[in-house]
């Protein structure tokens, strides 16, 4: 596969069966952090919320539990496999207030004034322009209303102690990919300046980050992802290479095998900001 070529609606992770069960795990370990994020930003039952890249839909069915009948959840994803996966968990949850939209959020548009409040997690690092949706997400936000990131803000806090120089190169590597495909992968530190632009008002910022040992629950999510297709997937890609491979992977099975080991995960930054009242 080369550099700069991707299918229509995939994204640099790769949309497949195995990234919805991986954005599921990865939902359950972030889920109580969504939550309180949800409950500060003034999440209410009988709201509308847009899901932003909304993927196979983890946090969407919370949501639409949370907001319930009398509420509503825009799911919005460029993936055709995500949103049927959607669709089929929205009906086996016997959930009927989720709507969801196909499309690159580049070309989103919404009528004015339809969502109460904005979600958007791990997302914001694949588009190329976002000053370009937060003009269009402006409009569609009601006056008052709430936009909530849970978005990369620090990859490079993602690493094994003991180190070893290779997972430099890994973390290097990943950055290059997002960014070569037009994405950032701090914008979590730019949302405060991308939301003053278009009126909004940043009310909150905090970071969130785990460390963990082998064998507690937190360690599988990253540690899952890097053997599955998180280092596979660069070398496929042409940002890593062959050898660089083979030694982080000799590095993550020896680091899960050694009880004094840490792991730290990459830092998200939760941002909450606010539209003006008649803004
Ligand atoms: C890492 S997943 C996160 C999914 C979900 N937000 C979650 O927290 O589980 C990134 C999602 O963004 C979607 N995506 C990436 N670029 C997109 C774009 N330009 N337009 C629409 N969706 C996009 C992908 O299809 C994928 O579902």
């Amino acid at each position: 596969m080369s550099q700069t070529a991707l299918p229509e609606d995939d994204y640099i992770i790769g949309a497949s069966q195995q990234e919805i069960l991986r954005l599921g795990q990865q939902h359950a370990i972030w889920r109580e952090r969504a939550l309180a994020g949800w409950r500060r930003a003034g999440l209410k039952p009988g709201m509308t919320v847009l899901d932003i890249g909304c993927g196979p839909g983890h946090a969407s069915f919370d949501l639409a539990q949370l907001v319930g009948p009398a509420g509503k959840v825009i799911a919005v994803d460029q993936s055709a496999l995500f949103l049927e996966a959607v669709n089929a968990g929205a009906k086996q949850r016997g959930l009927t207030n989720i709507e969801t939209v196909k499309s690159d959020l580049g070309q989103l548009v919404l009528p004015d004034d339809c969502v109460d409040m904005i979600w958007s997690r791990w997302v914001l690092s694949f588009l190329a322009h976002p000053q370009g949706l937060f003009e269009r997400l402006q409009t569609a936000l009601k006056p008052g209303g709430r936009f909530i990131a849970h978005e990369y803000g620090h990859y490079e806090t993602f690493g094994f102690s003991p180190a070893d120089p290779v997972q430099d190169r890994f973390i290097e590597a990943v950055k290059k990919s997002w960014r070569t495909f037009g994405g950032e992968p701090n914008i979590a530190k730019q949302l405060p300046a991308l939301c003053r632009r278009v009126g909004w008002t940043t009310e909150f910022m905090t970071p969130h980050i785990f460390t963990t040992r082998p064998g507690e629950m937190v360690w599988e999510w990253p540690v899952g992802w890097l053997k599955s297709d998180g280092i596979d997937r660069l070398v496929e890609l042409g940002f890593l290479s062959a050898e660089d491979a083979e030694r982080f992977h000799t590095v993550v099975q020896e680091r899960t095998a050694d009880p004094d080991s840490v792991l730290t995960t990459p830092m998200v930054i939760e941002v909450i900001a606010r539209r003006k009242n008649g803004g």
